[in-house]
């Protein structure tokens, strides 16, 4: 079935056997074994799956380690979403990063890393705990960055926690044959597909907008078939199995993602600008902000988003009146649901980061929910108000 519309396709993406199996809601199948037909076509089907295929005509799905047709769902709809031939999904973005890293770095151990990008991905490319090399740059290095053994190139865009935009087909361009990942979390399947801009994958903590309702943690990376089966190969192999429940969630989650992204990000376009009139504000981080100086809002990002960072002009001590001032914003980790968050990369998110490559420390990221406009301000107002106490305290210091 083809949509005109990507919100219909959002809605029926991955739906298309419920049909035939006589049933209008997602099912969740949660058996972790299925039985064999036989030993020679269960043999069959056991090497096809743990080796990264799909499942055989006639065949068995196995043991839930190898496939799960709650899952499978999920991952075609994403796929979907992000014009993917497939995706695979997996227990956690991190887990997810881990996988594309296994499966892309078993011959070439070097890897070129774009900064800045999510705390925990910088984390474990910098720990070298998978057996891998990073050489971490600027977009602009890609190309002097690469060596023969060179296996994967890895940016976010936009990046975490001060959302630059990284220009995709100008680093697609300088890793040549190398695989480009890009981090597509922040802009989500609704704002942005890297594959139509050249990149290899696209990742997503699906924890984030995907679900949207912080209560399903899960990653998922979309990209061609034949990566697919290396990044199922691995799942089968390490078992950093998505749960069924946990696919189910994410699964109706898309059918709500582009309306809750359209919303969230309205009301975030608004408080930026709101927050770029106030004082006790160095700088808002918010793409497009800047003027767009290289058009990436027209040409690989449909949108501004609903991230905006801030750093406040009264440095550490003003971030962390911040933070206890506000009373609707929850001080938490985590981002993209429909509930308001804020929280303080450098002590938390970033922390892990090498201290040259942290985020400022009067930098305070808003992942903008779904509340409205007024009551946002308001909130936002009090924790502003408690910076004053800042100033004043230094005033008469
Ligand atoms: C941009 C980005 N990528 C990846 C991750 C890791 O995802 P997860 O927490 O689902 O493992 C996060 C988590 O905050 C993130 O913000």
């Amino acid at each position: 079935m083809h949509y005109v519309n990507g919100d219909s396709l959002a809605v029926h993406a991955g739906r298309e056997d419920l049909e035939g199996l006589g049933v209008h809601a997602l099912p969740i199948d949660l058996s972790t074994t299925n039985p064999l037909p036989g030993i020679e076509i269960g043999g069959d089907s056991y090497e096809a799956l743990a080796t990264g295929g799909r499942p055989i005509e006639g065949g068995s799905h196995v043991y839930a380690r190898l496939w799960n047709p709650t899952v499978a769902r999920f991952e075609s709809a994403l796929a979907q979403l992000e014009g993917a031939d497939a995706s695979v999904a997996f227990a956690s973005g991190m887990a997810a990063m881990t996988a594309a890293i296994l499966a892309t770095t078993r011959d070439a151990k070097h890897i070129v890393a774009v900064r800045p990008l999510y705390g925990g991905s910088d984390h474990l490319l910098d720990s070298g705990l998978l057996g891998t090399e990073v050489t971490f740059c600027n977009e602009t290095e890609v190309a002097s960055a690469i060596r023969p053994d060179t296996g994967l190139v890895v940016i976010e865009s936009p990046g975490n926690p001060s959302l630059e935009l990284v220009d995709i087909a100008g680093v697609v361009r300088q890793a040549g044959d190398v695989p480009v990942l890009v981090d597509n979390t922040f802009a989500t399947p609704v704002l942005q597909n890297p594959l139509a801009h050249g990149a290899a994958y696209a990742l997503h903590s699906a924890t984030k907008y995907l679900g949207g309702h912080g209560d399903v943690i899960g990653g998922v990376i979309a990209c061609s078939e034949e990566r697919a089966e290396g990044l199922r190969r691995v799942r089968a192999i390490t078992g950093a199995l998505l749960h069924p429940l946990g696919a189910y969630l994410l699964h109706r989650g898309l059918a709500t993602l582009p309306i809750r992204m359209r919303a969230q990000q309205a009301t975030a376009a608004r408080v930026a600008a709101w927050l770029a009139t106030r004082d006790e504000i160095e700088q808002v981080c918010y793409p497009g902000l800047d003027g767009d100086p290289r058009g990436l809002l027209r040409t690989q990002q449909r949108g501004t988003g609903a991230m905006v960072s801030i750093r406040l002009r009264d440095g550490y001590e003003a971030a962390k009146a911040f933070t206890s001032g506000v009373r609707m914003f929850t001080h938490a980790v985590s981002l993209g649901g429909v509930e308001s968050l804020l929280q303080h990369p450098a002590a938390l998110t970033h922390r892990p980061v090498a201290a040259d490559a942290k985020p400022d420390r009067a930098l305070v990221r808003l992942s903008i929910g779904l509340e409205g406009y007024d009551d946002l301000i308001a909130d936002l107002e009090r924790g502003l108000a408690a910076t004053k106490a800042v100033r004043l305290h230094e005033v008469t210091q």
